[in-house]
């Protein structure tokens, strides 16, 4: 398509986008959210959340000290780990049936703040879930209408989707995990209090901070918004590629990771780098939020909506998982290989920034995949998709669910062939 100012006609993308919700930020930042929600004229409100979050009191603290302002909140616990469709049909039909509300409040991982998100588009909506998820697999129907206020707490430190307008989740009947991305998701408020993770067991940190990891060096790696095809203002989506508002988050964030993520896994009571891994999650979140995520991303849905028999430690016993941050990372050594050559300045930046000093090798392309194989060895990652229950004959079964998320691997400053991916999983099999 292509566009005329002034007598020039464009056809090469030029502008970029970046958006993210205001941000409240510290320790404490938990008890004011009654008094943010009254500011958007909000008086009945419901806290959407797990049941492990139930126990440790955390949606009833909130509930209470709204009631200062007189928010009356009521809780939801019905969130399900790594949400379904199922999981979050039955959530928006408790939200339509006990509504009408005037806001919503997430409280969890990513999981509880996608739900919210779903919830949020369904009770203002009409439609099903299906008709807005990304094509291939929904219809891509853009959600229209005025969302109400909703405030993003996350209690982990990871996917950041207290910034994104992206909302992810497994489809039961096609086992792939896809997502629904529009702006309007985007929470109105994120509420970032790092004291909230201080509980979170080595496992879910390593995993959640892996996710965070893999959220900078996606977006940092993306193909840059420059190298798309010029879009009509209404076709921009929320990932527009990598571009110099988003890099800035990035590399902080990658910054904040070399610093404080080690820490974290093994020593938990750090309250510094606790708060520091809290803040590479928020800022990696405003970063591909905006540029998108690709190759290990897309990977890593089939990688857990394919999952056979493996539980991780850690994480509820009840049903087989991987979970989202060890899906992601187990294939990110080889997809950054193999990205290497689309963009070797960007990945030797990264590798620095991830591990600043860290003696050089010979082969500029194995900088990056070896930082991230010493990371995940160092806080217990299993190695490989092997580790979580999958071998080579299982490739062929997986490349399907990758091939599916096209608008992923088109963020990749390289875009891979059905048969580029089958030799990243296959050799993802084992890392080191
Ligand atoms: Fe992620």
């Amino acid at each position: 398509m292509t566009e005329k100012i002034d007598q020039v006609e464009l056809r090469e993308e030029t502008i970029f986008t970046w958006g993210a919700p205001p941000l409240k930020f510290g320790a404490g930042a938990l008890d004011e959210i009654g008094f943010d929600l009254s500011q958007y004229g909000v008086s009945r409100v419901l806290i959407i959340t797990d049941p492990g979050l139930t126990a440790l009191g955390i949606p009833q603290r909130i509930a209470d000290s709204m009631k200062r302002y007189d928010v009356h909140a009521e809780i939801f616990d019905g969130v399900h780990v790594e949400p379904t469709d199922d999981s979050m049909e039955k959530a928006a039909g408790y939200a339509r049936e006990q509504g009408p509300w005037d806001g919503f409040v997430a409280v969890g991982g990513g999981s509880a703040i996608d739900t919210a998100k779903a919830v949020s588009l369904l009770t203002t909506c009409a439609g099903e879930l299906m008709d807005y998820m990304n094509p291939p697999i929904g219809k891509g129907v853009k959600p229209d209408g005025q969302f109400k206020p909703l405030v993003a707490v996350p209690t982990t430190a990871g996917t950041g989707s207290e910034s994104t307008a992206m909302c992810v989740l497994d489809i039961l009947s096609m086992k792939v995990k896809t997502g629904i991305s529009h702006w309007r998701l985007r929470p109105t408020l994120a509420v970032v209090d790092p004291l909230l993770t201080m509980t979170l067991p080595p496992e879910v940190t390593a995993a959640a901070g892996m996710d965070i990891v893999c959220h900078a060096l996606e977006s940092y790696t993306a193909k840059p918004y420059t190298a798309y095809d010029r879009k009509q203002p209404e076709d921009r989506v929320t990932y527009c590629g990598s571009n110099p508002v988003s890099d800035l988050w990035s590399e902080r964030a990658m910054s904040l990771i070399a610093e404080s993520f080690r820490t974290c896994v093994h020593d938990g009571d750090d309250v510094e780098a606790r708060s520091n891994m809290m803040m590479a999650a928020t800022f990696a979140g405003m970063g591909f939020g905006n540029a998108g995520v690709h190759i290990p991303h897309a990977d890593a849905y089939p990688i857990a909506g394919m999952v056979k028999d493996y539980r991780p430690s850690g994480y509820p016993q009840d049903e087989p998982m991987v979970p989202h941050g060890q899906a992601v990372s187990l294939t990110a050594p080889e997809a950054f290989r193999f990205c290497f050559e689309a963009a070797p300045d960007r990945h030797l930046r990264a590798a620095e920034l991830l591990a600043p000093g860290r003696d050089r090798g010979d082969d500029p392309r194995e900088e990056l995949p070896n930082v991230l194989v010493d990371l995940m060895r160092d806080i217990g990652i299993p190695n490989g998709i092997g580790a979580v229950g999958y071998t080579e004959s299982d490739v062929p079964d997986l490349v399907p669910g990758v091939m599916k998320q096209r608008r992923l691997l088109e963020t990749c400053p390289r875009t891979p062939s059905e048969e580029d991916i089958a030799g990243i999983l296959t050799r993802s099999v084992q890392n080191w």
